[in-house]
């Protein structure tokens, strides 16, 4: 599709409600910098996701060199803290009074759900390196918004059918109640029954509460044959440690989305032995790319990189494309988007390309705890494609 024609079709786009024609196609605005925006958790229980994010995101337009595009690059942050009530004012303030080319945000699905509806209004470009909610690139998708990290359908989506081969039938799903633990349940259940499994329980924690006494009582007294959960960041640790303390990992094995050992599985210890989780991203992954970019990250840090870091890294990934299709001036969004809808992210985690929607396209690995290694253990689903209900971007 020629830019002109492209123009007029997105103008005209329901995709486009609220997103006026000038915004997307920006006021030609040159300067001599790119300002790049985070709004991320740099306190709390993500605060640790957040860090690794903007990492992996820095790590990737240093690769660029100095001055790239004879540039240079502004870093504006606001730490969102994974409040949902304060996102509005977090995204107005990043995308009008800083008036940034790009925000990278953020963690927690509810944010990213208030900063989203901003930027439909300001026709920000954003990239989304963590937050799963499935609205971002289903029901809510818009020109101007991509994800770099998955879709919370897709994480918990192969985990059932990995139980049900090793005969474990009747399930648990322990969460934290907020959008994206009911939405990684939700799918963890679709993919489950559709095994042959049965939920026979969804037990939920305030997010980001930490006292799961009450639940594992319950846990004890239903004896499933098997837990499978969504935890991350601090609450992971805590919920693997008190899983293994009450002396239930012995007879009910503990599943899970990759997010409950990534980054945490040193401060988990042996309390992590033998958990198996599924993930589109794996420490050990003995691909080249994923080879030299721990190195680097390593070298740069004096840290391991986790999937947080990988999605920070493969934003940064795909801003470069933007940034190459326009020489470094992301006023000119119909080209700047168009070279992200395109892409293929050479990542870590292995290529990945962007579906019509806006979320990758990857494979999914199950992974096994054992001597303090996530060892991978298989492919658990090749290729996988988030369903995106009701994007209307799938015309494109
Ligand atoms: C989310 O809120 O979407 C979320 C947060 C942390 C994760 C995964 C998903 O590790």
């Amino acid at each position: 599709m020629s830019i002109i024609n492209r123009r007029e079709f997105l103008a005209g786009s329901s995709a486009l409600a609220g997103l006026s024609f000038m915004s997307l196609a920006g006021c030609s605005k040159k300067t001599d910098s790119i300002r790049v925006g985070f709004m991320l958790p740099y306190t709390g229980t993500y605060a640790k996701l957040g860090m690794a994010i903007e990492n992996g995101f820095r790590l990737a337009l240093g690769e660029l060199g100095d001055k790239p595009f004879g540039k240079t690059i502004d870093f504006y942050t606001v730490d969102d803290e994974s409040n949902p009530a304060k996102a509005t004012d977090n995204a107005n303030k990043i995308m009008t009074r800083d008036n940034v080319d790009v925000v990278i945000g953020t963690v927690h699905s509810g944010v990213a759900m208030g900063m989203i509806k901003v930027a439909k209004d300001t026709g920000s470009l954003v990239i989304v390196p963590n937050a799963g909610a499935n609205a971002a690139t289903g029901a809510m998708c818009a020109p101007n918004v991509f994800r770099t990290s998955f879709s919370n359908w897709q994480p918990t989506h192969p985990l059932g059918k990995i139980m049900v081969e090793q005969g474990l039938k009747k399930s648990i799903f322990v969460t934290w109640k907020y959008g994206a633990g009911e939405e990684a349940s939700a799918s963890f259940r679709e993919g489950f029954e559709a095994a042959g499994g049965e939920v026979i329980k969804e037990l939920f924690v305030p997010f980001p509460n930490v006292e799961f006494q009450a639940i594992l009582t319950e846990i004890a007294s239903l004896r499933p044959d098997a837990v499978a959960c969504f935890f991350a960041g601090g609450g992971a640790v805590k919920f693997v440690k008190d899983y293994a303390a009450a002396g239930l990992k012995k007879s009910i094995p503990l599943f899970g989305s990759g997010f409950l050992t990534e980054g945490v599985l040193d401060a988990q210890g042996d309390a992590a032995e033998g958990v198996t989780t599924t993930l589109h991203y794996a420490d050990q992954l003995q691909n080249a790319k994923n080879k030299a970019f721990r190195e680097a990250y390593r070298l740069a840090y004096s840290e391991e990189a986790d999937v947080y870091a990988v999605q920070g890294y493969d934003a940064g990934l795909l801003l470069i494309k933007a940034l190459q299709e326009t020489s470094g001036d992301l006023s000119q969004k119909v080209k700047a988007i168009q070279a992200m809808e395109g892409a293929e992210i050479d990542s870590p985690r292995g290529a990945w390309k962007m579906s019509k929607s806006h979320n990758p396209i990857q494979n999914f690995y199950t992974m096994k705890v054992r001597n303090g290694v996530n060892e991978v253990v298989g492919t658990a689903w090749e290729n996988l494609e988030d369903p995106a209900v009701g994007c209307a971007l799938k015309e494109l």
